[in-house]
């Protein structure tokens, strides 16, 4: 054997010791808290055990209707008598001592609570919201944001979180698309990935890191128009290549905890459905963890009518595989004379007790309990300047430039008259996005403060209108200003007198999120017009949009020479958008969803399958799949985002390198003038298949930055992982046949080889 091999021999032989050590390890931590769980359940009293199924919020802030049932006083009673497993949405070190102090010192097993709690972007210091840290694509960004998010959660009691919400959603009017990570599975499974990473870390009894939650299983991105907690009708096809892989990615990335969702699935509440709980998420996939409900969702089985009352939801929902009731209260009233009727077996009840116990010891509770309530740790890592940088970084990489005609952006640095126009523009709170219980009002840095870093030019500021009618809340319907014009005039006044004009306008955070449904996707109230009246006066404009959800902008794209989108970035906002137009940070985000040019395109989305009708066969002919008052295009294809330089794709090439196993080769150039990051996309199309393929999928990526003039050869690797689907038995097939292969910057890309399979 020659050295090199030895080598080599040896590595394999050290890396496979290593790892057969770790696997024992893990495996006798695994035995021995299995052991532990086991003990613990035998001492327990059948209502001690129910008391683990039961969660309560917490005493002050609410995420969801408040519940008839249970006052403080009798929370507090079930905390002494050991009847609460977990509580939501108590947060701040001495709050969760305290509840944590009853369910420890004064109950009889003396089982600590897991803390619950929605990191959806972030704790104090606000992240960009999840939709727009997606359109980053950096996988490596996304799993730090989520680290930096548990790191300062867990400083402040936290050990649980109601994220990554992992659910596709191919409809804009859905408020919720602003808590995924777009339209794309493939995408979404790696975001999902990432995200349980970032949150679990590598070791879950870090006190810096906490458990995950992937939700909402199953389909909740598909309620019907997009209005929120409506129904879900999805076919299974759809459902085992779109819905699912999101999920799957999860339990691979070991998540240690799923929430089921408040829509009916196909007929049956997501809540009580046995298939989705017990078939496939703890049985094909073999998931460890513990189930959640959604908030009162166990309870609202009988408003849709698959309960007659709150005991028999009690009782599906348990048999169901649904682990843990959250805020209806079900579990604790009902259950215990659900075991002696012998409706739900003692089995359930420990099956689920066991998954609960199992998490809290991974967590280390049991050993420290009050782990994550050390006031001097929340006082220096709560809004530390390292969480500062960090959702700055996230922020400026989350941003996409839609348009930049003539160079309009980069902006000078100098000698310029600004106009900054748009209420958004100066607003402190709406960029913190939706999910932020924890932040206080006013912590963003605005645009306007942005903006005002460079103070080589002159800023000048108008509202032009306001975009809300009153303050909104989380709680609370928004209001919206579809009347008030009377800073119109100013606004005027103040473009014409500018060099550049720069409009910050779009939605207010509170109009995307849970329950904010939209049927209009253009920008709301008077702002459409306030923008036309405004370019009539200065066309030399760069409009920023704020929003949760892709817009419908089609006057905009027309006309406005320079777009931005900038989401709601979160705390450092204005920061991160001003660097970018100041051309510090040059733009690399792409879409992870499609922005149709009119809502009645909805939903509009790129891996859509074939129709019989793709295209007319003579101009003018009307017996085809379109519509007839609008192109059969988006405004802004998925994967789509500009830089500040160019690139260029040429040479591709696909080679076989193993059983199905593709080599996809290509040359990515940069053709500007300066360096910059592009994010280089690998579509399949499989071309005839048992069950209809979509006409692109996504199933690769690379971002790579490079210097003017850089070329580079990228490669990436296509198998059986990417060139399969399931058919609609759930079974996974890789097809022989004819693939089309396709690489760009965007989803519309044309360049594209064939392969046979
Ligand atoms: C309801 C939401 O659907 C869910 O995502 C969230 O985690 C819970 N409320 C708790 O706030």
């Amino acid at each position: 054997m020659n050295r090199v091999r030895y080598k080599f021999y040896t590595l394999i032989l050290i890396s496979m010791t290593t790892l057969t050590s770790c696997k024992q390890e893990t495996k006798s931590t695994e035995d021995s808290i299995d052991a532990k769980v086991k003990t613990l359940l035998s001492k327990m009293t059948l209502e001690e055990k129910i008391g683990q199924m039961n969660q309560y919020n917490g005493f002050w802030d609410v995420t969801g209707p408040t519940p008839s049932t249970g006052d403080a006083a009798k929370k507090y009673e079930d905390l002494r008598k050991g009847y609460v497993g977990s509580m939501l949405n108590v947060r701040g070190v001495e709050n969760v001592r305290a509840v944590q102090k009853i369910a420890v010192e004064e109950s009889r097993l003396g089982i600590p609570l897991i803390i619950g709690f929605d990191l959806i972007h972030g704790y104090k210091t606000l992240s960009p919201i999840p939709l727009a840290e997606s359109a980053s694509w950096d996988l490596d960004a996304i799993k730090h944001a989520a680290e930096v998010a548990a790191l300062e959660a867990s400083a402040a009691g936290i050990n649980w979180t109601f994220a990554p919400m992992v659910d596709i959603s191919r409809d804009a009017r859905w408020g919720r698309v602003m808590e995924g990570a777009g339209e794309d599975p493939y995408l979404g499974s790696l975001i999902a990935q990432a995200r349980v990473h970032g949150f679990q870390g590598d070791d879950l009894s870090k006190p810096n890191t906490l458990a995950a939650c992937a939700k909402h299983f199953a389909g909740y991105g598909f309620v019907e128009g997009g209005k929120e907690y409506n129904t879900v009708d999805v076919g299974t096809s759809t459902l085992y290549n779109v819905v699912f892989p999101p999920f799957k990615a999860a339990v691979d990335a070991d998540v240690k905890t799923f929430m089921n969702a408040f829509n009916l699935l196909n007929g049956i509440p997501s809540t009580g459905n046995t298939f989705l709980q017990r078939n496939i998420l703890k049985g094909t996939w073999d998931f460890k963890g513990f189930v959640v409900s959604d908030w009162a969702s166990i309870e609202e089985m009988r408003k849709h009518g698959f309960a007659k009352d709150m005991k028999q939801a009690a009782e599906i929902a348990a048999n169901a595989g649904c682990d843990m009731d959250m805020e209806s209260d079900a579990y604790v009233i009902e259950l215990a004379a659900l075991v002696k009727e012998g409706k739900v077996s003692e089995a359930v009840i420990d099956e689920a007790v066991s998954r609960i116990l199992k998490v809290k010891y991974e967590l280390g509770l049991f050993d420290d309990p009050y782990k994550y309530c050390d006031e001097e740790r929340e006082k220096s890592v709560v809004g530390s300047q390292d969480i500062q940088n960090a959702v700055l970084d996230m922020a400026k990489k989350s941003i996409v430039l839609l348009k930049n005609e003539n160079q309009l952006l980069p902006l000078k640095k100098q000698g310029q008259n600004i106009a900054v126009i748009g209420k958004l523009a100066q607003d402190k709170t709406s960029p913190l996005g939706s999910w932020r219980l924890a932040a206080d009002n006013g912590t963003a840095v605005s645009f306007l403060e942005g903006m005002k870093a460079y103070p080589d030019n002159t800023i000048t500021f108008a509202k032009g209108a306001d975009v809300t009618a009153e303050e909104p809340s989380f709680t609370k319907e928004i209001k919206i200003n579809t009347t008030d014009k009377s800073g119109f005039d100013d606004a005027i006044k103040t473009a014409k007198q500018a060099d550049v004009v720069v409009m910050v306008l779009g939605e207010h955070a509170f109009e995307s999120g849970e329950a904010r449904s939209r049927t209009k996707l253009g920008l709301p109230g008077v702002q459409q017009e306030l923008l036309e009246a405004v370019f009539a006066v200065n066309k030399n404009m760069v409009l920023v949009l704020n929003n949760g959800r892709p817009l419908t902008i089609p006057w905009a794209a027309e006309h406005v020479p320079a777009i931005v989108e900038a989401w709601q970035l979160g705390t450092q906002s204005g920061n991160a958008i001003a660097q970018v137009l100041y051309g510090d940070y040059n733009p690399s985000g792409k879409l992870p969803v499609t922005f149709p040019r009119t809502v009645g395109q909805v939903p509009m989305f790129y891996n859509h399958n074939q129709t019989g009708r793709p295209t007319p066969k003579n101009p003018g002919d009307v017996f085809w799949s379109h519509y007839i008052d609008v192109e059969n295009t988006p405004l802004y294809p998925f994967g789509f985002g500009l830089s500040y330089t160019t690139f260029e794709y040429s040479n591709l090439e696909v080679s076989k390198s193993g059983d199905n196993s593709f080599k996809v080769s290509f040359d990515l150039k940069n053709t500007g003038a300066i360096a910059g990051k592009e994010t280089a996309q690998v579509y399949i199309r499989d071309l005839v298949a048992s069950v209809v393929r979509p006409v692109k999928e996504l199933k690769g990526f690379k971002q790579v930055t490079l210097e003017p003039g850089e070329t580079k050869n990228i490669t990436i690797t296509l198998t059986d992982k990417e060139l399969g689907f399931f058919d609609n038995d759930g079974n996974y097939l890789v097809e022989p046949g004819e693939f089309k292969i396709f690489v760009g910057g965007s989803s519309d890309t044309e360049l594209e080889v064939s392969i046979t399979l």
